[in-house]
């Protein structure tokens, strides 16, 4: 089976290449900024274009799209560029494969007033950022209704690649020195990108189909997490200082009870979530 990953060279494409490598499936990479020093596909999702040149070149069977912008203050701050990416994008490329696709998404769907949510929970974004996602799965699924969401929550990892990981914050300013504010008052459960991908990968091998959670074992604040990683890599943790989202003035509103109940996918496909402390023990090694 041959599956074309969008957005590869993000913290996520980077596990879910890495989990790949046990199955064997035809992974076709693709990017849009690839590194000289790396191979790969470059395909921007917003040129529709490129998009029908490449699947007609490589006539993948399954796309894993994982393209977005993923800044949700910069979507607040350029809305018209937040859905040219998150919801364009996706329309051109259904509109361009017919093929199963599997597509990221987020618990920036829901509000924040209630969570941790489950599939069937009310969605209602609070941040551009959110509403695109929304937008996006509901094309996927109008699309074909074998496609597959994932939705996650607080991805991380420690990498070079992206500015998307709160742990690479952390430590960075940690290891610098830095003090840094971190709010106490939004909760959701953290996930290692390795085990986000693992997710995808049995989901592939089992042909999923729906809307599905997935979240790590353990529901803590942004602070609490923080002071987790602190301990966990011997940091100074009183450099790190709890905020209230309103002191901290964030551009774009944020869910704050939010956070994803993962047992619709732990009961089919018999998994169960790591916990932070395993995962950052998993990362140990990156670190160092
Ligand atoms: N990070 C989280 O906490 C989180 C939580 C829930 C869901 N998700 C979802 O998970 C997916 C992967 O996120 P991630 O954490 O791996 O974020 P990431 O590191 O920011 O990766 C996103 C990738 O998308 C690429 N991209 C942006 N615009 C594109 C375009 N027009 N065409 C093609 N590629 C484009 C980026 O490439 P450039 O190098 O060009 O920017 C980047 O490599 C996203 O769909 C995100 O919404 C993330």
């Amino acid at each position: 089976m041959k599956i074309l990953i969008t957005g590869s060279y993000g913290q996520l494409g980077r596990s879910l290449l890495e989990s790949f490598k046990i199955y064997n499936f035809e992974i076709i990479q693709t990017g849009r900024n690839i590194s000289i020093r790396e191979d790969g596909i470059r395909l921007d999702i917003q040129d529709s274009i490129n998009i029908k040149a490449i699947l007609d070149l490589h006539t993948p069977d399954i796309i894993i799209n994982l393209a977005a912008m993923t800044n949700v203050d910069m979507c607040e701050k350029q809305p018209f560029l937040a859905k040219e990416v998150n919801i364009g994008g996706v329309i051109n490329i259904c509109d361009n494969f017919k093929g199963k696709i599997l597509h990221l998404s987020t618990d920036y769907v829901f509000d924040g007033k209630n969570g941790p949510y489950t599939e069937t929970d009310k969605v209602a974004p609070v941040s551009i950022y959110g509403q695109t996602k929304l937008a996006a799965e509901q094309i996927i699924m109008n699309h074909n209704p074998d496609n597959l969401i994932i939705r996650g929550n607080v991805l991380y990892d420690y990498t070079l690649y992206t500015k998307a990981s709160f742990l690479n914050w952390v430590l960075d300013s940690l290891k610098n020195n830095r003090t840094i504010r971190v709010v106490d008052d939004q909760f959701n459960n953290p996930t290692w990108t390795k085990s986000m991908a693992d997710i995808i990968c049995l989901c592939v091998k089992n042909d999923i189909s729906g809307i599905y959670h997935w979240g790590d074992a353990d529901f803590v604040s942004r602070y609490e997490f923080a002071q987790i990683i602190a301990k966990k890599y011997d940091f100074d943790n009183s450099l790190i200082n709890p905020v209230s989202t309103n002191e901290l003035s964030q551009i774009a509103p944020r869910p704050l009870k939010s956070g994803l109940i993962s047992d619709k996918i732990i009961n089919i496909l018999d998994v169960i979530p790591p916990s932070i402390e395993d995962c950052l023990s998993g990362i140990s090694k990156k670190i160092e």
